[in-house]
């Protein structure tokens, strides 16, 4: 197993490329599946999880060719499988990201039964009973869940709450249904926005992305389509924090301003300075400014357009280090302080209350071997690092390989002290 081995003490500065959005990219390449007809997907960050996605689909009978450009060209001619087997799913629950298209294409599905993971129990009772809305039989045995439909019927589908992954499966799904579908208290996040201009560009209906109600008019086939995957915000939000907490100079490239709003927004309030300048093709420029003293600020972690969960690891990190104490409330997931013990470890002074985090900054941090639990664990960890007196040895770094390109290559040219130890 991968070791991440970085000497900390070093201020970062320079330039910093950020990849297509993984979370973006997941369902779109599961979209491939709804038409027979080529599709290539443009942007798409080459991560682990990506990978296991590949599997997956060539499995389904897509053929998949990923680029050295980043892109990746699809063509799901025939399905000549519909089942996600159990060994795929338990490496990545966006797996059942395919059962939603599968449905809809073939009108059956078996997809293997997620479990619990790292960061909380995460059902997916809410996909189940969408699909089940627009009359699909689903039946969950010997740890799969099975779903058939001659055809699916347009319905109104209401979330008991807010679901990424289960908005874009069900907009997957009703894409091809007969009739309108309706889905309220859908997510706005910008990866379900940038799924519902894939579908579009396809030929598929789908209005009101972006906002809790989305309505799908069902279509009878959809056609292939080049799509560009959105920046990754999250990839994005990461370094704006890592180029605070080491007090840097960091110029972020390639990367959507907006879908970064709740982070920079809360960085500057805790005295982080950021600039956004227009970039080329649409995307944005944002430079970090570290401050020596930057003071603590509360944070709750909520849906989009709310500071996102997933850059509340990262942000504790940074917290330890703010003059002050900080309330960091986690709403989402309601196992997702793993990272704290370990920067507890490290000599952060935290203390866990229910699903508050209370930081007490600022805590010298010293170097030590540690264990990351999840993607954005091991992120929150590399960012303490980089500020740790002498060395930290993150161990498990498989967990960072899922969702992050190459960060150890991005942080060594920007100045950080970092190698993976094989
Ligand atoms: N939930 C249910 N039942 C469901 C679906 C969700 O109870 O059927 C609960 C979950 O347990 C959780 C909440 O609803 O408490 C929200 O979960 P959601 O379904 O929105 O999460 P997800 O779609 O499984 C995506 C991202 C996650 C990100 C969350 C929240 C992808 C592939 N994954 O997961 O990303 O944390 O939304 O924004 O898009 C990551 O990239 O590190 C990551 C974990």
């Amino acid at each position: 197993m991968d070791k991440l081995r970085v000497k900390g003490g070093k201020p970062l500065q320079g330039q910093v490329r950020i990849s297509g959005a993984k979370n973006a990219a997941l369902p779109a390449l599961a979209a491939s599946l709804l038409t027979a007809d080529p599709v290539v997907l443009e942007n798409i960050p080459l991560v682990n999880d990506i990978f296991t996605t590949r599997r997956l689909l060539r499995e389904l009978g897509v053929a998949v060719e990923f680029e050295s450009d980043h892109s990746a060209r699809l063509r799901a001619a025939k399905i000549v499988s519909d089942e996600a087997p159990y060994d795929l799913v338990k490496t990545m629950r966006a797996s059942v990201l395919v059962l939603g298209p599968l449905l809809a294409r073939t009108g059956h599905a078996r997809v293997s039964l997620p479990g619990g993971c790292a960061i909380g129990a995460r059902p997916i009772n809410f996909h189940i009973k969408g699909f089940e809305k627009l009359g699909a039989s689903v039946r969950t045995e010997h740890g799969y869940v099975e779903a058939v439909a001659e055809r699916l019927r347009g319905s109104e589908i209401l979330f008991d709450k807010v679901t990424v992954t289960g908005t874009e499966n069900l907009m997957m799904a009703a894409v091809l249904a007969d009739g309108r579908t309706i889905l309220q208290n859908a997510a706005c996040e910008p990866e379900v926005v940038d799924l519902a201009g894939m579908l579009n560009d396809m030929g598929g209906k789908v209005q009101g992305a972006g906002t809790p109600t989305i309505t799908v008019e069902g279509v009878s086939e959809l056609k292939g389509t080049t799509h560009r995957i959105i920046p990754d915000r999250i990839e994005a939000g990461t370094f704006l924090v890592a180029g605070a907490i080491t007090n840097s100079e960091l110029e972020l490239i390639d990367c959507n301003a907006i879908h970064v709003s709740s982070v920079i927004d809360k960085l500057r309030e805790a005295g982080v300075h950021i600039e956004i300048a227009p970039g080329p093709t649409a995307s944005t420029r944002l430079t970090v400014r570290g401050s020596e003293d930057f003071r603590a600020a509360d944070v709750v972690t909520k849906e989009y357009p709310g500071f996102a969960t997933d850059m509340q690891a990262q942000y504790m990190a940074l917290m330890t280090q703010a003059t002050g104490t900080s309330v960091i409330t986690e709403n989402i997931f309601e196992n997702r302080f793993m990272h704290a013990s370990e920067l507890m470890r490290m000599g952060a002074d935290i203390r866990i209350d229910g699903s508050r985090a209370i930081v007490t900054g600022k805590t010298r941090l010293s170097g030590a071997t540690v264990i990351a639990s999840d993607l954005r664990a091991s992120a929150s960890l590399v960012i303490a690092a980089l500020i740790a007196d002498g060395i930290t040895v993150v161990d498990r770094v498989y967990h960072l390989d899922r969702g992050y390109e190459k960060i150890e290559e991005k942080l060594r040219s920007v100045g950080a002290q970092i190698e993976r130890l094989k």
